[in-house]
């Protein structure tokens, strides 16, 4: 069985509700449906987790290792922090896409800079869910 793994950091259970104008009304329950419908038609099974603490997410990525094609990471504010959950992809081999769905690049400055993209097999911003859906494209394409 092929797999993913969807991740998603603090605060994007809120998704829907959550400054809507930022970050669309799409909930995350309906983002991960999409992209569990569309890996289905490409014979994949998607899991998906959401974790508003660090240590929590460290521990999925860990546990990743030989279970995954590719995880497909939105690390919310741990992105710009978090030398932890960079240690933890550098950890394993499970290659790692970092999602945005607003165009961080466009946003304060504290945002610009990814603490764990240098670690990421690439990192897709601004594109709002369809991110999602594209990182699942590439591990699959990859994959084929
Ligand atoms: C985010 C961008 C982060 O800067 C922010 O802290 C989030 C969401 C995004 O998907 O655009 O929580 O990762």
């Amino acid at each position: 069985m092929k797999r993913l793994l969807l991740l998603n950091g603090p605060n994007l259970n809120l998704l829907g509700n959550r400054e809507p104008q930022v970050y669309g009304s799409a909930t995350l329950e309906s983002i991960v449906q999409d992209v569990t419908n569309f890996a289905k038609t490409f014979d994949y099974v998607v899991e998906d987790y959401q974790s508003n603490h660090e240590g929590e997410l460290i521990d999925l990525i860990q546990q990743a290792e030989g279970k995954y094609r590719g995880i497909i990471f939105n690390p919310g504010a741990y992105t710009h922090t978090s030398i932890a959950l960079r240690d933890a992809i550098s950890s394993i081999s499970v290659p790692v896409i970092e999602v945005h769905l607003s165009n961080v690049h466009r946003r304060e400055s504290f945002r610009h800079t990814s603490m764990l993209a240098p670690v990421c097999k690439g990192q897709i911003v601004g594109l709002g869910s369809i991110g999602y859906r594209l990182a699942a494209t590439v591990f699959m394409e990859e994959n084929a």
